[in-house]
């Protein structure tokens, strides 16, 4: 579909899962602007089927040419966390924006290169899809917290359930898959800094399986505002995300996803989806869309920055290092590099 004046970005995905494919069907159906050109994924016939389900994708073998292919302007990447690195920086040296999944990259280390290279390069190329900057209902809380409806802000409170989490998945995945989400957010929401976290379990007995036991994070911003942040994945009921904003004046709050309620047989019942897709559905479709749009006017990117995205993983290692220590680990404030300063 091409955009209003026009103008058609051809995009390259890396990636064709759960989220390379949700974005593929979006780029495709519901996104101005935008052509999906080429796809990659090192298993061939997942990547394969999504092309034939394309208007006009081709199936590429090699993911460094995809990215270095004339005729692709940018690229989308939803591999695995620990494939981010190499990808974005490719990307970055080939002077291509690149639209990243959450986390930029699961280490520090690997998400310094890439701000390191993209400051080199002075130019910013590097959007993390942190989604829920464009999630409507995170929008509002935002909004009403500027128009100091509920005066200062005071406590934060996140909770994340999944319905269920593979028994294998590592513990650590609470923090870099799952609360990098409130990490983000929480920051963006409040527009400050964390400078502190702690971690707390409850006693491992209650837990059936240690991994699957939730988490409670409680961080706090250079402002003085108190993060908490529940992680439960593995909560089987369905996909849960709720957030309260407390400040001196009042409260403001995430409602019930679902638009509608049931009422029979003496309850009242909202149906919850099994995953995150559906619940942030819009949320995707808008960051595409603004991703796309901002590519063509030349407007920066309001969305998650490759600074936000290391950012957010160096909380996320203060927080594994507070699980890890049960103690209270404190995050040093840094500079800002002059690229990603807006004022
Ligand atoms: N923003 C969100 O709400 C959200 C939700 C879920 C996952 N994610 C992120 O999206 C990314 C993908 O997650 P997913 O749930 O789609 O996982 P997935 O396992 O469903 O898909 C990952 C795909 O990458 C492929 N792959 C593995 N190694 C590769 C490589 N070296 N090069 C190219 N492809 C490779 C796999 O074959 C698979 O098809 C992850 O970074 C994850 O953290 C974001």
């Amino acid at each position: 579909m091409t955009s209003a004046n026009g103008l058609l970005t051809s995009v390259g995905i890396i990636g064709t899962g759960l989220m390379g494919a949700e974005h593929a069907r979006l780029l495709d159906d519901e996104v101005s602007g935008v052509t999906v050109a080429a796809v990659f994924d090192t298993d061939i016939d997942r990547a394969a089927t999504l092309a034939k389900s394309l208007t006009s994708a081709r199936l590429e073998s090699d993911p460094f040419e995809l990215i270095t292919n004339r005729d692709i302007d940018a690229l989308l990447i939803a591999s695995p966390d620990q494939t981010h690195e190499q990808f974005v920086l490719a990307s970055v040296e080939a002077g291509k924006p690149v639209l990243c999944e959450k986390p930029l990259a699961p280490t520090v280390e690997a998400c310094q290169r890439i701000v390191a290279a993209e400051v080199e390069g002075r130019r910013r190329l590097v959007s993390v899809g942190f989604m829920r900057r464009f999630d409507g209902g995170y929008g509002d809380l935002k909004a009403t917290l500027q128009r100091g409806e509920i005066g200062r802000p005071w406590m934060l409170h996140n909770t994340h359930r999944n319905a269920s989490a593979p028994p294998d998945q590592p513990a650590s995945l609470l923090v870099t898959g799952s609360a990098v989400h409130e990490i983000d957010i929480s920051r963006w929401l409040l527009d400050d800094e964390i400078v502190a976290v702690a971690a707390h379990q409850p006693a491992r007995q209650l837990a059936g399986g240690e991994n699957s036991a939730p988490l409670l994070l409680v961080l706090q911003t250079a402002g003085g505002v108190l993060v908490d942040i529940e992680v439960f994945v593995d909560a089987r009921y369905g996909y849960d995300v709720h957030c309260e904003l407390v400040g001196g004046a009042g409260t403001v709050s995430l409602d019930a996803p679902a638009p509608t309620a049931v009422r029979r047989a003496s309850a009242v019942s909202r149906k919850l989806p099994t995953d995150w897709r559906p619940r942030f559905v819009d949320a995707y479709r808008r960051e595409l869309q603004h991703w796309i749009d901002g590519l063509h006017a030349d407007v920066p990117w309001t969305g998650a920055s490759a600074w936000d995205g290391y950012l957010v993983t160096r909380i996320a290692e203060a927080c594994l290092e507070a699980v890890g220590t049960h103690t209270r680990v404190s995050i040093e404030r840094q500079e800002r590099p002059e690229l990603y300063r807006t004022d």
